[in-house]
């Protein structure tokens, strides 16, 4: 029998450029973290990671990471994991990183379900961003969306009381199955009751959404919240 998990992502065998495969050769050492399930980013690991205590956002699926770029350059008073399977991506990011001599930005090239389920420790993060994740639009594929029941749960309890969630897509049952799932976790609550917030400024705009802006998609943001007195 086939006992595969169901993955969000079909790893592409994307070629990189000779500018991401140096900057992957010569900053992976200072910025890339190995995924290890035994080996969960505890508060001392994290601070000897960024050489800081700060709060930390976790941002699932960067793609090309002018997003994560943008949003580092704006709170240099936070850390960043940005996670993303696909290595060029992961090479552009590192180059990027190096570009604008940015400090608070690490980088892991594995699959987001298993870090944040294995690495990430309960209660830890202040912040989490999901943008634009893969739509997965035919039925039969709606089980690789990333953002289902039980994902949304660890997502939950990863986050400090308080710390927040913001999502967005462009793909409108994908933004109302979201939401259907945020709204059911005990965990949250949602910042605009019932429904999508509108776009938060902060959100930089990515690749991704100027393609669908260009071919006029509507976008639909979720921001949720992990509740002050919310158990495990
Ligand atoms: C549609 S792209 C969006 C990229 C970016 N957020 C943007 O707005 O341009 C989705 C990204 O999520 C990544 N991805 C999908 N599933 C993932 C997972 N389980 N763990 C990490 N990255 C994942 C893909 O490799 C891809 O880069």
């Amino acid at each position: 029998m086939d006992h595969r998990p169901i993955r969000s992502f079909v790893l592409r065998q994307g070629r990189f450029s000779p500018a991401q495969q140096r900057a992957l050769d010569l900053f992976w050492p200072q910025w890339g973290v190995e995924y290890a399930a035994d080996s969960p980013l505890s508060a001392s690991r994290l601070e000897s990671l960024y050489g800081r205590q700060a709060p930390l956002i976790v941002e699932i699926g960067f793609g090309m990471g002018e997003g994560t770029i943008a949003l580092a350059l704006q709170r240099p008073d936070w850390n960043f994991l940005a996670i993303d399977v696909h290595g060029p991506g992961v090479g552009g990011l590192l180059k990027k990183i190096a570009e604008n001599g940015l400090t608070n930005v690490r980088v892991m090239r594995h699959d987001a379900v298993e870090v944040l389920t294995h690495s990430v420790l309960p209660e830890t993060l202040d912040g989490i961003h999901v943008f634009f994740p893969d739509p997965w639009p035919k039925a039969r594929h709606h089980k690789r969306r990333l953002i289902q029941e039980g994902f949304v749960r660890v997502l939950a309890q990863r986050l400090k009381s308080g710390g927040y969630m913001h999502l967005a897509t462009d793909w409108q049952d994908y933004a109302e199955q979201m939401l259907a799932v945020l709204r059911a976790e005990p965990l949250l609550c949602n910042r605009a009751p019932e429904n999508f917030v509108e776009r938060p400024e902060t959100r930089p705009l990515t690749r991704f959404e100027a393609r669908g802006m260009r071919l006029g998609h509507g976008v639909w943001d979720l921001w949720f919240e992990r509740r002050i007195s919310g158990g495990k």
